[in-house]
C-alpha cells in the first residue's frame, strides 16, 4: 500500500493544496456524485501518462475532462451544437458528459488521438471546489477516469479508490474523501457532434428524461441508433466473482435484489435496495463486498429495464461477462 495521504473534512486549505498537488504534475482522486475520479491536469502529458499507468488502462481510451461551468466549455469544444447548450443548461452541474468537436487546447494524449473531447461539470461540493481552484491557478481543467483500475468496479468511496489503487499511488498523490457517492453509477455519455444527440453511456439522467427535454425544448429527439462509444468493451465493470442475472442464488451464494425479493435459505444478503435510485448507489460496494467475502458467485435480480434501469442493467450485463 502506498501512503497517499487520505484527507477527510475538505477544508478550503485542503482543496487549495490538492489544487497544487495537480499544478505540480500529481494524481488527486477525488469524490464526484457518480463514482470516485482519479483526476490530473488536462493539459499536462506527462501527469496524464501516470493515469494511464496508474490504471492500467490503454492509451487510446479517452479522459472526461472536469470543468467548473458551461463558462468553460468553448475553451475545450469548438463547433458546439445548440442542443447541447441547453442539454448543459438543464443537466449540469450533474451525471452528464457531453462528447464535442475538441479545441486546440485538448490534446492527443486526453482524448486518445480522436477529434473529439468528453467534458462534464460534476456537482459534487468538493468536486467542484477543486475544479474551480484548479482552474483559478492553472488555466487548465482536470482530466479524470474512474479511480479504478480497468475494467473492474469502479469506485464510490475513498476507502474503494485506497483498496483499487493504493498500490499504484505515491506519497504526492492525494485522495480526497467525501464519503459516498450519491449516485453509485457513472454518467450518462451524450454524443453532441451529429445533427441530433445520441446516447453512448446510460447513466442517472434517463433516455426517458433527455427524450422529453429535447421534445419539449426543440422538438428535437435522440438518435435512435446507440453508437457504440469508444473505450466500451462488453466485459467492464467487474468484480472478481462471477455474476448470474436473474437467476435464483443457490446455497452459499451472494444475493443483491430490491428489498420486496425475500432472501432464499443460505444465501448471503448482500444489501436490499427499497427502490431503482438506492439500487444504483449500493450496486458497486456491494460487488466489492462480495469480492471481500471470498464470495465466487453473486445472484442479481435487475430493476426493469425502463429509466435508471437501463443503466444498472448495462453495468449488470458488461459485469456478468466474465472471461
Ligand atoms: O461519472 C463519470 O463519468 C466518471 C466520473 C469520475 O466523472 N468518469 C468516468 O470516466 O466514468 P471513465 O474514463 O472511467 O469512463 C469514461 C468513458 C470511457 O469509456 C471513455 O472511452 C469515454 O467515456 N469517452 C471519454 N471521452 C470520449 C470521447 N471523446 N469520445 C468517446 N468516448 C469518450
Ligand atoms: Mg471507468
Amino acid at each position: 500500500m502506498s501512503n497517499s495521504p487520505f484527507i477527510s473534512n475538505c477544508t478550503a486549505d485542503a482543496i487549495r493544496d490538492a489544487a497544487l498537488a495537480l499544478k505540480a504534475g500529481h494524481l488527486v482522486a477525488f469524490p464526484t456524485e457518480t463514482v470516485y475520479g482519479l483526476g490530473a491536469d488536462a493539459r499536462n502529458p506527462d501527469a496524464i501518462k501516470r493515469i494511464y499507468e496508474v490504471k492500467g488502462r490503454p492509451t487510446d481510451h479517452p479522459l472526461i475532462v472536469h470543468i467548473s461551468s458551461l463558462n468553460e466549455l468553448d475553451k475545450w469544444a469548438i463547433d458546439i451544437p445548440e442542443y447541447a447548450i441547453k442539454l448543459a443548461r438543464k443537466f449540469w452541474p450533474g451525471p452528464m458528459t457531453l462528447i464535442l468537436k475538441r479545441s486546440e487546447i485538448a490534446g492527443d494524449f486526453i482524448t486518445g488521438g480522436q477529434d473529439t473531447v468528453g467534458l462534464r461539470v460534476p456537482s459534487d461540493p468538493i468536486a467542484q471546489a477543486l475544479i474551480t481552484e484548479f482552474e483559478k491557478i492553472s488555466n487548465s481543467a482536470i482530466a479524470a477516469p474512474s479511480a479504478n483500475r480497468f475494467g473492474r468496479v469502479s469506485p464510490t468511496s475513498s476507502a474503494d479508490v485506497q483498496e483499487e489503487l493504493g498500490d499504484y499511488l505515491v506519497s504526492e498523490d492525494l485522495i480526497l474523501d467525501g464519503g459516498i457517492s450519491t449516485i453509485g453509477i457513472e454518467s450518462t455519455i451524450i454524443d453532441c457532434t451529429a445533427s441530433i444527440p445520441s446516447i453512448l453511456r446510460s447513466g442517472f439522467v434517463t433516455h426517458e428524461d433527455l427524450e422529453l427535454f429535447l421534445c419539449i425544448e426543440d422538438n428535437h429527439s435522440l438518435s435512435s441508433t446507440v453508437t457504440k462509444y469508444s473505450g466500451s468493451f462488453d466485459k467492464h465493470y467487474s468484480p472478481a466473482c462471477k455474476i448470474k442475472l436473474d437467476q435464483a442464488p443457490e446455497a452459499g451464494e451472494g444475493f443483491f435484489a430490491l428489498s420486496h425479493f425475500e432472501t432464499p435459505p443460505n444465501v448471503i444478503r448482500l444489501a436490499s435496495p427499497s427502490n431503482t435510485k438506492e439500487f444504483a448507489k449500493c450496486l458497486y460496494s456491494s460487488l466489492r463486498l462480495a469480492d471481500n467475502l471470498g464470495l465466487s458467485k453473486v445472484s442479481i435480480y435487475q430493476p426493469p429495464d425502463i429509466e435508471l434501469g437501463r443503466a444498472i442493467r448495462d453495468r449488470l450485463r458488461k459485469a456478468s461477462n466474465a472471461s
